[in-house]
């Protein structure tokens, strides 16, 4: 029995947010010239963002994401709604696009470059301050890209997939994992 792809990928940014927690920590609070600590702590934060949090995209964009745009066709399709409700209906489909556009083709790809740069960044043994710098503008556009995801888009999934599709997509990232 598969879980709930949507509770799945809501409960990875969980652990990926509590794992990022020292990574946190050595962005706001580090001093000038690190610790040993805190290069560990900024070095697992590199690790987890071109690693597991890589592959949480991922589960997004090939195949969360694509099931979305797919049954966004349906529901928001003019076969499906009365020519009174289209106004509004156009209005709330044109503001999902924006938003899965957003997330899908702006933000994903800047969090996989930023995250590769810090890691190159931590390997050289760059400047604290530099990676600070970074770690801390690529923490900000995770949160936020996190908040809409959860606050928007994964509450909109809830209304677009049926019990049937969910389950599919669930097994889709399941496939995914396998490969
Ligand atoms: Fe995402
Ligand atoms: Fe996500």
């Amino acid at each position: 029995m598969s879980t709930d792809p949507i509770a799945r990928l809501l409960s990875e940014h969980q652990d990926l947010m509590a794992r990022l927690e020292p990574f946190r920590r050595a962005v706001s609070t580090a001093p000038e010239a690190a610790d040993d600590a805190t290069l560990a702590a900024l070095r697992e934060g590199a690790r987890i963002m071109t690693t597991d949090l890589i592959a949480h995209a991922k589960r997004e964009d090939d195949v969360f994401f694509p099931a979305l745009e797919a049954a966004v066709g349906g529901a928001f399709g003019p076969t499906t709604v009365m020519r009174s409700e289209h106004a509004s209906i156009h209005a709330g489909a044109d503001e999902f696009h924006a938003t899965l556009q957003e997330l899908n083709e702006v933000q994903h790809p800047a969090i996989v470059e930023g995250g590769a740069k810090l890691r190159r960044l931590v390997e050289d043994a760059a400047d604290p301050a530099a990676l600070r710098t970074l770690g801390a503008q690529l923490l900000a556009l995770i949160d936020d890209h996190f908040a809409k995801e959860e606050q928007i888009l994964f509450p909109m999934s809830r209304n677009l997939l049926d019990e049937s599709q969910l389950a599919v997509v669930a097994r889709e990232m399941e496939e995914l994992d396998a490969r």
